[in-house]
């Protein structure tokens, strides 16, 4: 709780860190923990408070540490433990919360358990994972059924040498693991526990609302691929036991502390579901992250469209936060955010790289002032974009890319077609090194990263030259969140009702807080100008991407990505 007896994180300004690719302190290549801990200056002076850090744990990565060996070691990759007490340190020094991602879906295949497990059917931890044996049809071995999971393929791999399957939603070296077993659900409360007594200030929950399948491992009913597997996320999301198995990580383990739980929340969950998780009064987390508001242009699986043919349905934008904040806002706090490390970056997506500046600040501007805590992306502030690899293995990094791309070329779409793909859906393109500066690597190393630097930071899309431009997004970003750390803006954005100006607009993304003093933000999403009517007393103009206003009778000409935030009378 903060002075008030609100929750802190009505108060912070979220950034997200990809720690691999965020700054290399020993220049091997690979960003790290001593990294991220000389950046922290930098962090306090963009205002932001709240770190969520991707996985910094023992593991193969095969999926960018999303497959823990070890729940309980700090990655050599990244650093030692101790560079990780010293950040927690650091950060705290600051005035910087620290939230880590707990992985608790899966294991990686080389965590013991599983080692042990495959090892020994007599063992315990036999039970902490999902085996079933395989069927027979038309002489054809097949998975124990159709289901397909998150990354292309069939959610089951075989143990070799066996006729025994193991679940796996996402990467086959990412075995799931059985909550419903107690004694697994306990030794995942023993790891967030040992890190909250460090003093972490909680958790990322990764891929939280698979915890529960249905156990009874029917097929999916289903529309099948082209393989006879069908991609019915209801048979391991949102599942009624998951709630179950959320209380009683918090009736164990989050109650007694003072601590932010974050829910990473896909498989299509509804607002309803997110509210009995976060509920202030009984739920279990405090926020919940969806994904409803990050593909909103037809971008996603988009392999047959070209680039001409995504464009953002503004309209959609604006009912998506909508449904969610009409449900949520009066019994649970919101996450809000445009990108993270699993998805094309947002200056390409919902921006353009030809009004860079332009439609990064208003993109900001536009999610900034919503109701919620605000979640930045390492690089968004800076206005990185998609990269442009002239080859499909440039995007190899990445397990889900590697699937999806042996997935389409079995499918007959040739590479041309699927690099168009990859340069403007793959999440590689959120991976690639943060760019500090002008020199080589961008001042990420003195390396090569895991991804080759996008070569935009020689033409000023980097730290050290947005920071001396007054005008740049960087600066922008500064000076916004600011503003919205303003106490009596702050309680505006998150008690004054919000409410949508001209809905039906198809260009203009507009919303008002209404109270005492009303809070307007006006957004126009295209390369062109718009015209927007406008019926308030214009007030203050707070923060604004252009050097003039253009208003006449009412009406504003909005040019190009043009944002507004103003204070009306
Ligand atoms: C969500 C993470 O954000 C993503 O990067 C990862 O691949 C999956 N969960 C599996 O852990």
């Amino acid at each position: 709780m903060d002075t008030k007896g609100l929750a802190w994180w009505r108060n912070s300004i979220g950034y997200i860190i990809y720690p691999e690719s965020f700054k290399d302190s020993n220049d091997d290549g690979v960003g790290d923990i001593r990294g991220i801990v000389s950046k922290l200056d930098y962090l306090k002076e963009l205002g932001v408070n709240l770190l969520w850090i991707c996985p910094l744990f023992k593991s193969p990565m095969d999926d960018g540490g999303y497959d823990v060996s070890d729940y309980r070691q700090i990655n050599p990759r990244f650093g030692t433990m101790e560079d990780f007490d010293d950040l927690l340190s650091e950060a705290h020094k600051r005035g910087i919360r620290i939230l880590i991602d707990f992985v608790l879906n899966h294991t990686s295949d080389e965590h013991p358990w599983f080692q042990t497990a495959i090892r020994d059917p007599g063992s315990k931890e036999r039970g902490y994972y999902f085996f079933r044996e395989g069927r027979k049809a038309n002489g054809k071995e097949l998975p124990p059924n159709n289901w397909k999971g998150f990354f292309s393929t069939s959610a089951w791999e075989r143990l070799p040498g066996s006729d025994l399957y193991y679940l796996h939603i996402f990467s086959k070296k990412m075995p799931d693991v059985n909550w419903a077993n107690p004694e697994l659900r306990e030794r995942y409360f023993e790891i967030a526990r040992f890190y909250l007594d460090k003093g972490v200030d909680g958790f990322r929950l990764d891929a939280v609302a698979h915890l529960a399948k249905d156990l009874s491992f029917a097929d999916s009913a289903g529309q099948p691929d082209e393989d006879g597997f069908v991609y019915d996320t209801s048979k391991f999301s949102n599942r009624p036991e998951l709630f179950d198995y959320l209380q009683m990580l918090k009736k164990n383990v989050f109650s007694h502390y003072d601590c932010l739980t974050v829910g990473e929340a896909g498989g299509n969950i509804s607002p309803q579901d997110a509210l009995k998780m976060a509920d202030r009064q009984n739920g279990s987390i405090n926020l919940v992250f969806n994904f409803d508001t990050v593909w909103d242009n037809g971008n996603y699986g988009s392999i047959d469209k070209g680039d001409q043919d995504i464009r953002t349905d503004v309209i959609s934008l604006k009912d998506n936060f909508m449904r969610w904040y009409e449900v949520c806002h009066e019994r649970a706090d919101m996450p809000l955010y445009w990108c993270n490390h699993d998805h094309p970056r947002v200056v390409s997506q919902y921006g353009s790289i030809a009004f860079r500046a332009e439609s990064a600040k208003m993109l900001f501007n536009t999610i900034l002032f919503l109701y919620g805590t605000p979640f930045i992306y390492n690089g968004e502030e800076i206005g990185m974009s998609n990269v442009n690899y002239a080859r499909c293995e440039d995007f190899f990094s990445d397990v889900g890319t590697r699937n999806d791309v042996a997935s389409l070329r079995s499918r007959g779409y040739d590479d041309g077609k699927i690099l168009g793909y990859l340069n403007r859906t793959s999440r590689v393109n959120a991976r690639t090194p943060m760019q500090w500066d002008r020199t080589r690597y961008a001042g990420f190393s003195a390396h090569r990263g895991v991804n080759r630097v996008n070569d935009n930071y020689l033409s000023g899309v980097n730290v050290a030259d947005e920071m001396a431009d007054p005008w740049s997004i960087l600066n922008f970003y500064q000076y916004a969140i600011g503003l919205r750390k303003d106490p009596v803006i702050n309680e505006q954005v998150l008690e004054g009702r919000l409410e949508i100006v001209d809905h039906g607009h198809p260009d203009v993304f507009a919303y008002l807080h209404d109270g005492k003093d009303k809070l307007m933000v006006i957004s126009n999403f295209r390369p062109y100008q718009v015209y927007f009517s406008f019926y308030y007393a214009l007030g203050d103009v707070l923060l604004h991407n252009y050097d003039q206003v253009l208003l006449s009778d009412h009406v504003f000409a909005l040019r190009p990505f043009e944002t507004y935030l103003l204070r009306l009378r």
